[in-house]
């Protein structure tokens, strides 16, 4: 084995020292280690003159300090390497708590559904005639973000032009539930308006006839709103979303038309 010429180290504990120097990211810790291979402590080193004396047969005992280096540095590494892989490891788990709401958000089926949820009713279409609205309630399933829950809901049916137009019972003007003209739950003429409006609202008074539409005296700003619907399998009526009418379009009724 061949050693140091300067200090008489085994070289192969020198090379390890640069390449561990070498791995190194901090220039003060390379410094002190520099230091230290420059300085051997005396006493624990033979000086070249005792290698000489010797003849060179005596090989030198590798210095202590250089080995506590050596191994105080791996422990640096290591120490470095944990805190390394410990905050890699929280912010790939932070970036995961942050995205996963987003992924799963973007692929939910309930927010990618078009035209919202029908809702089951027992009402078939010959339940309703063209002469007065009918007075019924049903379940509406509702699916709002992460809840899904069926809610009691009340609506005014009528048939117009062979299509049943299901009006909501809430006013347009703040929201107040209007009433229909009815007698022990039965549809009765219209009892509003000089005999002329079938709905009223109790809150400020707005008047609308049987289809939903208001009266010009009236504060509501536009016709009761409609319901979309479609006719299943078995006959029943499945109630959807309700939507908005305005008074130069209260006759749009995309609903499907009647047989
Ligand atoms: S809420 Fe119906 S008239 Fe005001």
């Amino acid at each position: 084995m061949e050693y140091h010429p300067v200090d008489g180290s085994p070289k192969a504990v020198v090379w390890m020292g640069i390449y561990q120097n070498l791995l190194c990211f901090e220039g003060a810790y390379i410094v002190d280690h520099e230091n230290e291979m420059d300085t051997p402590a005396s006493g624990q080193v033979p000086p070249k003159d005792a290698l000489d004396q010797a003849g060179g047969a005596q090989p030198p005992q590798l210095p202590p300090q250089g080995t506590q280096t050596v191994s105080g540095q791996r422990e640096v590494m290591s120490r470095r390497q944990f805190l390394t892989y410990a905050l890699g490891g929280t912010g790939a788990l932070m970036a995961t708590m942050v995205a996963s709401p987003l992924v799963v958000s973007a692929f939910d089926p309930l927010h990618r559904a078009s035209g919202g949820a029908f809702s089951k009713t027992n009402w078939k279409p010959s339940d309703f005639n063209e002469k007065l609205p009918t007075h019924v309630n049903y379940l509406q399933h509702i699916d709002d973000g992460w809840n899904s829950q069926d809610v009691s809901n009340d609506v005014y049916v009528i048939v117009y032009q062979k299509k049943l137009m299901i009006m909501s019972h809430v006013c347009t003007h703040l929201g107040c539930h209007v009433n229909g003209s009815t007698e022990n739950g039965k549809s009765v003429a219209p009892e509003y308006g000089n005999g002329k409006e079938w709905f009223f609202c109790p809150c400020h008074g707005s008047q609308y006839n049987i289809y939903g539409v208001q009266t010009p005296a009236s504060p509501a700003p536009r016709p009761l709103d409609l319901y979309y619907y479609h006719v299943n399998a078995d006959g029943y009526v499945e109630v959807g979303n309700n939507f908005q009418r305005s008074d130069a379009t209260w006759g749009n009724n995309p609903n499907p038309t009647l047989a």
